[in-house]
């Protein structure tokens, strides 16, 4: 029950038990009992506590209720004794009255004398025995009256002798008077011995009442105490708990997975609480493992690269991850919300699987054009899996769609440079071989006109022969350039000295309804470059810009350092190392070009220009150049908005001048009998060259290929001033060639 105000009494105990022995004897048996009973309390069970206070309280209400009926009883019994002892007083007044009258011999007056002797007889011996006298029933009376009732007794033995004697024999004899005079001595000695017995009665009558009220008032108290116990009991060990529990439950499930029970006695509550903490400790952890996992899946879906989202049945949005928001250029998931992702499709989904989308429940690999909010198209792949409910019936869709524009570019790129690879190859042995055939030709042309005589008809013919060749040359040459098989002779030079001595010459060049505007970078780097190419490319690319401003416009041309990044590199997939450059940028605001001319620019032969007016030669030529100077080309172009085109260079010194062959020094003079040695697979070509050396007076020993020329060698090792070899031959390359008559003969 009250055990807090045990445990404050307690300490209080503790403290006093030094004061006196006996005293801490009590108080250390008192600590105990108080120890033990609040020991076997916690331990009882509640329904057994709540049985103990029923039971006190019921026999508190019963003690109460005996105590009362016992009390009232008492004051009836007292009631009658004194009623008793007010009738034997009246009995004394009339036995007066009636020894008065025998004295005087009043006569019929001893049969009632006798009466009232007999009656109080009676009553006196009802007293001491119990039982009916008077008309009043009384149990014998208390010991505490006795004194007061042996008093009137001993009055009354006394008094009895006399009395009957006046009632048997009324008259004037001297023995009647003698007990007429002890009558009127006793008698009011008798009635004041009755008076007082009815005093004492109703003295006692009072304090049993007053007696009466205490003890009811203290048992009420005391049951009063008892309720207030309870009261506190179940507040406290049954109210309070549940309370506790109660609040517990509440704030954990508002989300205070923390809340807990304090558990305080061993009962049935206790257990409840300690069920609530173990189940609330359980929910916590599960929680915490539930909330983990959210935040490890929601990682994923925020930083995943690829977008993802959830859609309904009808497709429209509910839930999208910043990937996917980035991907279409919007700013807020709340943009996409009432969107349905295929609002966001351009044109027809390609995929020869799936029919549509996203309404098939499985889509794998599906290429889609996405419309960006900005206008602009990308690719995606979409990839599609249905949700379903318990029931298997689709509830939604989940989308993952990667975006593979830069991929797609990067492939088309990669198409574009094999293309102008293989297409360089092509272009660059055709060219070679074709070459070869025009040296014949043109060889030959020359013996011939030099053959014939000045008014030879055919010699027009031969003219015309040689002017066609010569043309066809000009055509190889540039299909050489752009399959980088020119011959270069590279130098350092200052790109900038380059365009101001062709100033004068392209504003010739492109007109006067075109502006010629430069802006040459002051501090220019050097590059190691070959001049003639460099001004072939300036005029190929300012010719083209000429003609896409047919109407007028301007032509920029600007010079720049730049240091090259991977960024950069990687974002206009250049074919460059990092490093400081030099950029060569011409710019007109012209025509412009559409996606379609871009896929071909660079390609020979690809030109949009009417038949006769261009040969489609002047990009690849450029291109083929600015590759063999260790460079790259990037374009920038739009129809209608002009073009751009930036030629980027590295600075002189970082450059690998591998690609680069020098310059080969010719001097045309007349030999003196000299033995050449002339190694050419190409029957045509050799014998055209040895006949030309012949001419000049070479001694000309021929070879067909290495082997046989190494053999010739080993033959007239002596005479052999000069060795002439082709480079590119079967079975063996003039370079090898070369470096074993080198080792045979290192003055070769
Ligand atoms: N600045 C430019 N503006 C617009 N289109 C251009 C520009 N430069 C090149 N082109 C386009 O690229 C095509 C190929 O150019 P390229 O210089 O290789 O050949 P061409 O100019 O047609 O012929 P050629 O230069 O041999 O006389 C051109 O036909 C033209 O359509
Ligand atoms: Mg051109």
């Amino acid at each position: 029950m009250a055990w807090r105000g045990f445990r404050i009494a307690v300490p209080e105990l503790r403290r006093k038990r030094h004061k006196s022995h006996s005293y801490n004897r009590y108080s250390n048996g008192a600590w105990r009992a108080v120890r033990d009973l609040r020991d076997f309390s916690e331990r009882l069970p509640l329904a057994q506590k709540a049985a103990i206070i029923l039971f006190l309280l019921a026999s508190g209400g019963i003690i109460a209720l005996g105590t009362f009926f016992w009390f009232l009883g008492r004051t009836a019994d007292d009631s009658r004794f004194e009623v008793l002892a007010a009738r034997q007083r009246m009995l004394v007044q009339e036995m007066y009255t009636y020894a008065l009258g025998a004295r005087i011999e009043e006569p019929g007056i001893e049969d009632r004398l006798l009466s009232i002797i007999n009656e109080f007889d009676s009553s006196l011996w009802s007293f001491e025995m119990g039982g009916g006298a008077l008309g009043v029933h009384i149990p014998p009376a208390l010991p505490e009256f006795h004194p007061a009732l042996m008093r009137i007794k001993r009055t009354w033995v006394r008094l009895r002798g006399p009395l009957l004697l006046l009632a048997e024999e009324p008259g004037n004899t001297p023995e009647l008077r003698g007990a007429f005079k002890a009558a009127q001595r006793g008698l009011p000695q008798l009635a004041a011995g009755t008076t007082g017995l009815a005093a004492l009665f109703e003295e006692r009558k009072q304090r049993l009442r007053a007696n009466m009220l205490t003890v009811l008032f203290s048992i009420c108290f005391m049951n009063l105490m008892f309720v207030v116990a309870a009261l506190r009991f179940t507040k406290r060990q049954i109210a309070a708990p549940i309370a506790e529990v109660t609040q517990a439950a509440r704030s954990f499930q508002t989300g205070n997975f923390s809340a807990r029970v304090r558990v305080r006695a061993k009962n049935e509550l206790a257990e409840l609480a300690e069920t609530f903490n173990r189940m609330a400790a359980n929910v916590a952890w599960l929680v915490a493992r539930v909330q983990a996992s959210e935040a490890r899946f929601r990682g994923l879906f925020e930083n995943v690269p690829d977008g993802v989202c959830k859609t309904t049945t009808e497709g429209r949005i509910t839930a999208a991850n910043p990937a996917l928001l980035s991907m279409l250029g919007l700013e807020k998931e709340e943009d996409l919300f009432l969107d349905t992702l295929n609002s966001y499709v351009a044109g027809q989904a390609k995929t020869p699987k799936e029919e549509s989308f996203p309404g098939a429940a499985q889509t794998r690999n599906l290429e889609l054009q996405l419309r960006r909010t900005d206008g602009r198209t990308i690719t995606a792949l979409a990839n599609t899996c249905a949700v379903r409910d318990e029931s298997n019936n689709i509830i939604g869709y989940q989308t993952t769609l990667t975006d593979i524009s830069d991929r797609k570019d990067l492939e088309q790129q990669l198409r574009q440079s094999q293309k102008m690879e293989a297409v360089g190859r092509l272009a660059g042995g055709v060219a070679h071989d074709f070459n070869n055939l025009l040296t014949v030709i043109l060889g030959y042309s020359e013996f011939a006109l030099e053959a014939l005589a000045k008014d030879d008809p055919v010699r027009d013919s031969i003219t015309e022969i040689s002017g066609a060749a010569k043309r066809a040359e000009r055509l190889t040459q540039q299909l050489l350039a752009f399959s980088r098989k020119q011959v270069a002779r590279a130098a350092v030079l200052d790109l900038n000295s380059v365009i101001h001595g062709m100033e004068t010459m392209l504003r010739r060049l492109i007109g006067e309804h075109i502006q010629l505007h430069l802006a040459l970078y002051p501090n220019l780097w050097p590059i190691y470059a070959d001049h003639g190419q460099m001004e072939q490319v300036v005029m190929n690319l300012a010719l083209n810009a000429r003609d896409a401003m047919p109407a007028g416009g301007v032509l920029r041309i600007e010079t720049a350092n730049v240091y090259l990044d991977e960024s950069t590199i990687g974002q206009n997939s250049l074919q460059l190392e990092p490093g400081p450059c030099v950029t060569l940028s011409v710019a007109d605001d012209g025509s412009g070009m559409t996606d379609e001319v871009l896929s071909h620019l660079f390609e020979p032969f690809f030109s949009t220009k009417e038949k006769g007016k261009g040969t489609g030669m002047g990009l690849s030529m450029v291109y083929g150049i600015v590759r063999q100077s260790g460079g790259d080309v990037r374009v920038g172009s739009q129809p209608g908005m002009g073009s751009v085109f930036q030629i980027i260079l590295k600075r002189a010194g970082c450059v690998d001048t591998s690609s680069l062959s020098e310059p080969e020094e010719t001097s045309p003079g007349q030999a003196h009998g000299e033995t050449i040695l002339l190694v050419e697979d190409e029957a045509g070509v050799r014998q055209f060259a040895a006949e030309a050396l012949r001419r000049r007076g070479f001694n000309v020993l021929e070879a067909t290929d290495g082997r046989e020329g190494l053999r010739t060698f080993e033959r007239h090792r002596a005479e052999i001033d000069l060795v002439l070899t082709d480079v590119v031959m079967p079975a063996m390359t003039g370079r090898e060639l070369a470096q074993i008559m080198r080792a045979k003969d290192p003055s070769v």
